[in-house]
């Protein structure tokens, strides 16, 4: 297990959810969100989150061909996608994450997993010797990312997308006025085991960080996997993808059962002059 024990101050996680973890001492053990044990975890827990899915499916059913996945982890949103009849290429660097994927397309019907193939890559800098309908990137991964990153991404994506083909993204990021802000969510895995799902937003760093443990805490070692990344407004993404080449056609609003964040689908294409 590559789980990080550091010593009972879970220090990675902010506000109240940091300091109620650190009452529990020694007993914490920090993860990766996308780690060996947090991939667990984030498996449980996604296999009940249709977040985007419907509205993404629909934006691809609009689109010939085959779809390339970025970022595909567990295979929340692939799986939807080879059930809507497509051709699936999904791409992810972590291996825990994708070995659970590749588990999950082992169980499944034939005729999903024979439409879909797994690559192990960084969608910054990877070379597939074909070109797709749709390239999806979706659950506000493109926060993953810092600026760099992002430019590298447009590259890759520009590179694969076939002529008149669509570059789907989606974005989380606070509504303005927003102040410091923290929620627990109590989830249940598909395993029948509950979660807590703290997410705090910090208007000044720009960022958001997302801690998951079972939350059932009476005894044992209690693994804690949290991720800090940034929230990216659609604006800004916006004008990224222009200067990379994109023309944006559309910026679809997502359901988020709140008015605190705005979560959006921007749907882009290659600019043909
Ligand atoms: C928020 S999860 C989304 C997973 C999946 N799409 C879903 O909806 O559950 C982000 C995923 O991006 C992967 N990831 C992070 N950086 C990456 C990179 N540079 N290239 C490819 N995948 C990456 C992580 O390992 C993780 O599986």
């Amino acid at each position: 297990m590559t789980a990080t024990v550091i010593g009972g101050t879970p220090q990675m996680v902010p506000g109240r959810a940091g300091r109620a973890l650190a009452e529990l001492g020694d007993r914490v053990v920090m993860c990766g969100i996308y780690d060996e044990a947090g991939s667990l975890i984030y498996d449980d827990l996604s296999r009940n989150d249709t977040h985007e899915v419907r509205e993404l499916i629909g934006l691809v059913r609009r689109r010939p061909g085959p779809v390339l996945e970025l970022a595909a982890g567990t295979g929340r949103l692939t799986m939807p996608l080879l059930a809507a009849g497509k051709d699936v290429t999904a791409l992810e660097l972590e291996r825990s994450m994708l070995d659970l994927l590749r588990a999950r397309l082992q169980q499944a019907p034939g005729r999903l997993r024979e439409r879909c193939t797994t690559v192990e890559g960084d969608m910054t800098s990877f070379a597939l010797d074909r070109r797709f309908g749709a390239v999806v990137l979706g659950t506000t991964s493109i926060s993953l990312l810092d600026e760099e990153g992002r430019t590298a991404l447009y590259g890759t994506v520009r590179d694969h997308l076939a002529p008149g083909g669509a570059f789907l993204l989606s974005t989380t990021y606070p509504t303005s006025g927003s102040t410091q802000d923290e929620i627990r969510i109590d989830m249940l895995g598909a395993s029948g085991r509950l979660y807590h799902l703290h997410e705090h937003w910090s208007p000044r760093t720009g960022t958001r960080t997302v801690t998951l443990h079972a939350a059932e805490l009476s005894e044992g070692p209690v693994h804690v996997c949290t991720s800090t990344v940034a929230a990216i407004p659609a604006d800004l993404l916006e004008d990224e993808l222009v200067s990379a080449g994109f023309r944006v056609n559309a910026r679809h609003t997502l359901r988020t059962g709140g008015d605190r964040h705005e979560s959006v689908l921007l749907e882009a294409e290659v600019e043909t002059r």
